[in-house]
């Protein structure tokens, strides 16, 4: 006769091998973990506890009531990762495809709020065949009752999403919502119709790796922010990611220990190229300024004309916007207006102050861009920085052209410091289009129109082409050697560690998405 304890420990067990051996094998064999074991990987050693491990569907359709597994496809619970609580929700593809029943996502949002009342992230593992279909319109509504946490939690706590399976359908929403986006080569991809129903509608035929792959999304959508090898790059993504935020957005991010060293970085005296239309690499100026190896960077593959990405300095977490001269000349589009933007509100949402690396020749101009709405998307851009509250410096190392001036965390949308390399060139536009303009007629009658048009060139260079007119007025507030960037960013960002803004009273803001 068992003793309670026994069922108990028998109930366990069950639980514990999800939708049995056969298809635990199955998933293995297309080279992905299961629920449990992505748990064991992400979170601390012995400090996830479970919630709901007995849970079950109430579903009756189609012989629903015999097949009954402990759990109901999605393992739930809370522990730590580097000693920080967070909340863990986990599919678990063995059970039903890791499909959304009604009691899956009841599940999902108890642990939800859970997080949202004790402020402390949610880290979503994602492998789902979508909506349970035998549950019909119950397991929609389960999906909703998650979209509508996501967005009450957005801005409260951090929300990340590991994609490490299919996720279709509806369900893409709510990792959309999310913060970030993580997913795995060759073994996840997202859509919202797949390929069969795309082929019916619009007759081309593709495969679900090039639908919604993680490369197709990193470098073509934007959907996900990071594409990784496999699972496990994918979990030690997450943790580094994590590293960056504070617990919610009452908090500042947990700075790491840092002894202050020979801050000069004499190689960004010579970095900048003698011909200001040569590209260089903006990591190469970020590598030098932020604490060594701490630079993570986000949508790498994609919109690659501006970098983002959190690093450190002096210890602290710092959100970096940079204009990338080595693609595109670092002009700002569409995709690098959203990309940057998003990342801008993010920071600003979780007290990570930000630094801007700025070289923009500006806008890129075109029947593309502007038919794809340059407009709107240069404007989330303004708005997001704008509206920032969080510290906020900027460097312009070059160029600093047009509205992309005013863009990029200029003086007048609220930056707190401007700082300019001696290399910077601020004006309206490059030396030549000026010349072209302003001195057309002179330029037009001269007796040699192209030395003309070069002698006038030059004069609109030396009158602009550098950072001192901006200086004269304090919309920089000083000029500095390049070797002297991080000690002044250190200084200035610690200057800045308690800003207060008070922003107006208003139900929310009306950013042009
Ligand atoms: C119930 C499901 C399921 C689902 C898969 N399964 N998806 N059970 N509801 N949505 C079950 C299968 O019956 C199977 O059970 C097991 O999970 C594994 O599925 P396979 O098909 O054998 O696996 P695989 O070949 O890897 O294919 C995975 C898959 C495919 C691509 C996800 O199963 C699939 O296309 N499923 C349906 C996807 C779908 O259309 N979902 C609804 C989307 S609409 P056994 O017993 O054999 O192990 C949606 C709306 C959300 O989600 C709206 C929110 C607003």
């Amino acid at each position: 006769m068992k003793t309670k304890i026994d069922l108990l420990q028998d109930k366990v067990k069950q639980a514990h091998t999800g939708g049995g051996a056969a298809r635990i094998e199955s998933q293995h064999k297309k080279g992905k973990l299961t629920a449990r074991e992505r748990i064991h990987f992400l979170m601390d050693e012995n400090s996830f506890e479970e919630i709901g491990m007995m849970v079950t569907h109430r579903s009756t359709d189609f012989g629903m009531e015999k097949e009954i597994y402990l759990g109901d496809g999605v393992v739930t619970g809370y522990g730590n990762i580097n000693g920080r609580l967070v909340y863990v929700f986990s599919q678990d593809f063995t059970v039903f495809g890791g499909s959304l029943s009604e009691t899956h996502a009841e599940k999902i949002c108890k642990l939800m709020d859970m997080a949202m009342k004790n402020g402390a992230p949610v880290i979503g593992l994602n492998d789902s065949g979508g909506a349970r279909i035998q549950e019909g319109v119950v397991s929609l509504g389960g999906y909703a009752d998650i979209f509508y946490r996501n967005v009450q939690a957005s801005g409260v706590i951090p929300q990340l999403s590991a994609i490490m399976g299919p996720c279709a359908g509806g369900a893409v929403y709510s990792p959309a919502i999310t913060d970030f986006i993580l997913m795995v080569e060759n073994t996840s991809y997202m859509f919202v119709t797949g390929p069969n129903v795309v082929k019916t509608v619009t007759h081309e035929v593709v495969t679900s790796e090039e639908l919604g792959g993680a490369s197709t999304h990193a470098t073509k959508s934007g959907v996900t922010h990071f594409a990784c090898s496999n699972e496990l790059d994918a979990i030690n993504h997450v943790k580094r990611l994590l590293s960056y935020m504070p617990q919610n957005c009452e908090e500042i991010p947990a700075a790491l220990p840092y002894e202050t060293a020979n801050e000069e970085r004499t190689a960004l005296n010579s970095l900048m190229p003698v011909n200001a239309n040569q590209p260089y690499d903006v990591r190469t100026v970020i590598d030098e300024v932020a604490d060594a190896d701490s630079f993570l960077e986000v949508h790498r593959e994609y919109a690659e004309n501006i970098v983002v990405g959190f690093a450190r300095l002096a210890g602290r977490s710092i959100g970096i916007v940079a204009n990338q001269p080595a693609y595109l000349a670092g002009v700002l589009d569409n995709h690098a207006s959203t990309k940057a933007a998003r990342f801008v509100r993010f920071c600003d949402c979780f007290n990570i102050p930000l630094l801007v690396l700025e070289d923009v020749p500006g806008f890129l101009p075109g029947t593309d861009q502007e038919w794809n709405g340059i407009i709107n998307n240069g404007a989330k851009l303004l708005y997001a920085f704008s509206e920032a509250t969080v510290p906020r410096i900027t460097v312009i190392t070059r160029k600093a052209y047009g509205g992309a001036y005013d863009v990029m965390n200029s003086k007048h949308i609220g930056a707190d410091m401007n700082y300019a390399w001696p290399t910077a060139e601020i004006a309206v536009m490059g030396a030549k289009g000026a010349a072209e303009i302003i001195f057309k007629k002179e330029i037009s009658t001269a007796k040699n129109p192209e030395e003309k048009w070069l002698e006038k060139e030059k004069l609109y260079s030396d009158t602009f082409a550098n950072p001192y007119r901006a200086a004269e007025r304090g919309f920089v507030d000083e000029v500095i050697e390049p070797a002297q960037t991080r000690i002044k960013l250190i200084k200035a960002f610690k200057m800045l560690e308690n800003k207060v803004v008070n922003a107006p009273r208003r139900k929310h803001g009306n950013i042009p998405l």
